[in-house]
């Protein structure tokens, strides 16, 4: 263990010496003789404690506490005065000095006051470290998550962040495809270089093709000026292409090319250009179902697909939503400079009962509006909307029951439809006038 470290500060060379002394033993003493040398140490040294005489030559001791404290804050300080300036360290206090001591002092009472903030210090050290632990292990670059399932997804991130691989997002709306983007990027060789983010779903269909790949002045009416698309900006560096599954299918035939070939073609251009860039790709559709019905290309599927991230809903994750609720609150409080302490017990027990249909957007969204809305100290129930209120709310209950009761008929219906049909699920869905998978479907949903 290092040994704290204090700095003495006084002009006289005879109370320097015997203060190393009485000192060096069980901490590290750093001396200066006068204010600026003093100043000098502290933004050198991590120094955890200082005992600061007040008259100093020079710049004095109450000045040269007001500079060691706007370096850091933590730093405590302890004055050393004669008893004729007593008033001096009195006002010292008031700046943050921690105590003061009269010279000449008894030895036994000065080892022990030092020995006593030096242990509160520590303890303050490690609590800090402590949040900064929990803190760091329950964010990864920007996204807050303590789930088993988002845990997973940074361990994945950190082991895809260090190659090219291609990736490809699933996941619902709002639950942080992008922000899965940027942290893969971020954590990557590529981070010096761009994040170049294409929404397909917002580009018309026309435009596509330069945005992506560029044009040479005069390949088309309106064309102007050569234009680089977002594949040569990206280069070097990352190219997200949000919504990829909104992509027509001649483009998905030329950004498999692009991505196979590792080159692109300028419209208008007839020479190919080498582009280095990786792909990350998210989508909120089953693309998986598109190939099927024709609509995504399957082989460009499989060359986004080599790596899959997918990132849950948030209902099925509700252990992260106090955690990110106190996130959002922090980030909110910040950005309007409010001092909102917290949640209400009951309000984040509804917050984790609601389905969140639109995820952590949603939820930011929320949290956004409830802190620039509340008055008091903490976010009290009455200020949720209805929804999140309603659904454990009275209405919200007997439409629960009818729901439980409806799912009680309809299992016991499609159990005696098995039970005679010897268990043969086929014969079972004939019975029943439906078709054998929604059968299947049925059985998963009854848990029959
Ligand atoms: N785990 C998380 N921690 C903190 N913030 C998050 C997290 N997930 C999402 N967010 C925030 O929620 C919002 C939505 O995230 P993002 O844009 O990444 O979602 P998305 O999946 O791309 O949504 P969409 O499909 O609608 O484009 C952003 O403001 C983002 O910062
Ligand atoms: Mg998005």
């Amino acid at each position: 263990m290092q040994k704290p470290k204090i700095l003495v500060v006084d002009d006289e060379q005879g109370l320097r010496d015997s203060m190393r002394m009485l000192l060096e033993d069980r901490y590290e003493v750093h001396l200066a003789a006068s204010g600026r040398e003093a100043i000098a140490v502290v933004k050198k040294e991590p120094i955890d404690l200082v005992l600061l005489d007040i008259i100093l030559p020079e710049i004095d001791g109450i000045e040269v506490l007001k500079i060691i404290k706007g370096i850091d804050d933590s730093i405590e300080v302890v004055m050393v005065t004669a008893v004729i300036t007593v008033g001096k360290a009195v006002e010292a206090l008031r700046l943050g000095a921690y105590d003061y001591i009269t010279k000449p002092f008894d030895i036994q009472a000065l080892t022990e006051q030092v020995g006593k903030l030096i242990e509160k210090k520590t303890l303050q050290r490690e609590n800090l470290s402590l949040r900064r632990l929990i803190e760091s292990e329950y964010q990864f670059e920007k996204i807050v998550g303590k789930s088993g399932a988002i845990r997973e997804i940074f361990r994945v991130i950190d082991d895809v962040a260090g190659n090219s691989a291609t990736v490809l997002i699933t996941g619902e709306s709002g639950t942080g495809k992008e922000l899965a983007a940027r942290a893969i990027h971020n954590r990557g060789p590529r981070k010096d270089k761009l994040f170049v983010a294409l929404n397909c779903a917002a580009i018309p269909e026309n435009l596509l093709e330069s945005e992506l790949f560029g044009h040479e002045k005069g390949s088309f009416t309106g064309a102007h000026e050569r234009q680089l698309g977002k594949f040569e900006i990206a280069s070097g560096g990352t190219l997200f292409l949000d919504e990829v599954g909104s992509l027509p299918l001649p483009m998905q035939a030329k950004l498999l090319r692009a991505i196979q070939e590792k080159e692109i073609e300028r419209i208008g251009g007839g020479r190919p250009v080498p582009v280095d860039v990786r792909i990350v790709a998210a989508t909120n559709s089953d693309l998986k179902a598109e190939t099927k019905d024709r609509r995504f290309r399957e082989d460009l599927y499989y060359r986004l697909n080599v790596i899959p991230i997918h990132l849950p809903p948030l209902r099925e994750r509700k252990e992260d939503i106090p955690l990110l609720a106190e996130h959002f609150l922090r980030k909110y409080n910040h950005e309007f400079g409010k001092k909102i302490k917290g949640f209400k017990k009951d309000v984040l027990s509804l917050l984790a009962s609601y389905n969140w249909p639109g995820n952590i957007r949603e939820l930011e969204n929320l949290v956004e509006r409830l802190v620039v809305l509340n008055r008091g100290k903490e976010i009290e129930a009455e200020k949720l909307p209805a929804e999140i209120k309603g659904e454990t709310g009275a209405a919200g209950t007997t439409e629960k029951r009818f729901k439980e009761a409806v799912m009680k008929f309809e299992a016991e219906f499609i159990r005696s439809a098995l039970d005679k049909a010897g268990g043969k699920k086929s014969r079972a869905a004939k019975m029943l006038g439906i078709h054998r998978n929604t059968l299947i479907q049925l059985e998963k949903k009854l848990k029959i």
